[in-house]
C-alpha cells in the first residue's frame, strides 16, 4: 500500500448525522521509535505489546454542516469541554483531510475518557489518536460505495492514527505490532502498523505489564521535541541501525521463547532510549531517582530468584515491569513487597498484553 491507496475513490456522502464509539488500548514499545522524518515516517522500525487495561474510549458524533474551509469540532474529556486539546486535533485533521474528504462536511463532537488517570504520566496520545482514527474510519465505512474489508479498515485506521501520533499506529490491533519497514518482516511498512506475522512462542502469551507510576507530573520534554533532537544527534545513525538489529534478534527470540535474550534486548532498548535523551543537545533526563531504585531492585531480585522479570521505559519516569504468565504470582508478590513503595502515592496499574480496539 502507498499513500494514494488511502484516498477514497467514491464516497456517497449521504449520512446526515450519526455517532460511533471505539475503545482502544495503549501500547508499550519493546524496540523503541525515537526519531522521525517528514510526514511521521519513522527513522527505524519498532515493535510493541498492545496493552489491555489502559484504554481510551471515544464517541464521535457528527452532524452535517455547510461545506466551508474550516474544520468544526468540540472536544470533551470526562464530560468537560477541553479546548486545550483543540490545537492538536486541528493539526491532526489538517494532516488527514486529503484521506477523509468528508471532514469539512460535518460538525464533530468528540467525547473521550481514559481508564488511566489523566495525570498519570501515561501518554494518552497512542490510545487517544487511534480511537479517534477508528471513529473516523467508521464514518468513512458507512459512507463508502464499495464494501470495505476489515484489513483495509484497520490498515487505514493505523495509517491515520500514525499521522496523529506515531506510536498510535500500533494501537489498532494486538497482540504484537510492528510499525516501520524491516527487511525480515514481510508486509511491514513505514505507513502503518501490522500484526507481527511470524511465530511467537507460548512464553510470550498473556505477558504481564505492571506499570509503576513513579512520577505523575507533566513531562518536561514532549516526545515531539525529543524526536526532533534526533536530527543531527551524534549517535543517531548508529541507534537506527541498532533498532533494526534488535528487531532481527527478536524474531528468533519470539520463535524459540528465549526469555533471557528477550530481557537483554528489552532493557537495552529502554536504556538506549533514555541515553539518546541524555546525549542530545539540549540534553535532558526523564528518569527520577525512584526509576533507578526500581531498576536496581529488579536486577537484584532477578539474580536471586532466577525469574524472568524485566523493565522497560517510555518517554518518562514510570517503569513498566514485564513478566511471563508462568511467573506472575511470584513477581507480583515482589512488586507489592518491594517496588510499590517507590511509586507516587503507591499507585500502579496492572496491565497485560491485549488484542486491540473494540467498537462499542
Ligand atoms: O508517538 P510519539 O510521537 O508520542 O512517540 C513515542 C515514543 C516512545 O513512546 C518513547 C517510544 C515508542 O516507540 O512508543
Amino acid at each position: 500500500m502507498i499513500e494514494q491507496d488511502f484516498i477514497p475513490k467514491s464516497l456517497k456522502n449521504t449520512l446526515d448525522k450519526g455517532s460511533f464509539t471505539w475503545s482502544t488500548p495503549s501500547n508499550i514499545a519493546l524496540v523503541k521509535y525515537w526519531g522521525k522524518k517528514e510526514h511521521q515516517i519513522p527513522e527505524n522500525p519498532s515493535i510493541s505489546f498492545t496493552l489491555d487495561a489502559c484504554r481510551t474510549t471515544t464517541t464521535l458524533s457528527f452532524s452535517r454542516k455547510d461545506f466551508n474551509e474550516h474544520f468544526s469540532f468540540e472536544v470533551f474529556l470526562d464530560g468537560k469541554q477541553k479546548d486545550d486539546f483543540k490545537l492538536k486535533i486541528e493539526t491532526f485533521f489538517k494532516h488527514i483531510d486529503i484521506y477523509l474528504p468528508f471532514l469539512k462536511n460535518y460538525h464533530f463532537k468528540i467525547e473521550t475518557s481514559n481508564t488511566f488517570p489523566h495525570s498519570s504520566g501515561i501518554a494518552s496520545s497512542a490510545s487517544g489518536m487511534s480511537a479517534l482514527a477508528l471513529c473516523l474510519m467508521s464514518v468513512e465505512r458507512s459512507s463508502n460505495e464499495a464494501e470495505m474489508t476489515d484489513e483495509y479498515f484497520n490498515q487505514k485506521a493505523s495509517f491515520l492514527a500514525r499521522l496523529g501520533s506515531g506510536s498510535a499506529s500500533r494501537s489498532i490491533e494486538g497482540d504484537l505490532i510492528v510499525w516501520g519497514k524491516h527487511d525480515k518482516i514481510t508486509g511491514s511498512s513505514d505507513l502503518y502498523g501490522i500484526k507481527y506475522p511470524l511465530e511467537v512462542h507460548q512464553n510470550f502469551k498473556n505477558y504481564h505489564d505492571t506499570i509503576l507510576l513513579v512520577d505523575k507530573g507533566e513531562k518536561q520534554v514532549s516526545s515531539t521535541v525529543g524526536h526532533k533532537l534526533m536530527h543531527g544527534h551524534p549517535f543517531a545513525q548508529e541507534r537506527f541501525t541498532q533498532a533494526h538489529h534488535n528487531l532481527s534478534r527478536l524474531i528468533d527470540v519470539f520463535k524459540v521463547g528465549d526469555l533471557k535474550t528477550f530481557i537483554e534486548i528489552i532493557e537495552s532498548e529502554a536504556l538506549t532510549l533514555h541515553a539518546m535523551m541524555m546525549t542530545s543537545l539540549p540534553y535532558f533526563v526523564l528518569m527520577k531517582p525512584n526509576t533507578l531504585e526500581i531498576i536496581n531492585k529488579i536486577w537484584s531480585f532477578r539474580k536471586e530468584a532466577g525469574l524472568h522479570v524485566c523493565f522497560t521505559l517510555d518517554a518518562g519516569a514510570n517503569v513498566h515491569v514485564l513478566y511471563p504468565e508462568s511467573e506472575a504470582e511470584k513477581v507480583f508478590e515482589f512488586i507489592q513487597n518491594e517496588l510499590v513503595a517507590y511509586c507516587q502515592n503507591g499507585h500502579y496499574i496492572c496491565d497485560r498484553i491485549g488484542f486491540g480496539a473494540k467498537q462499542l
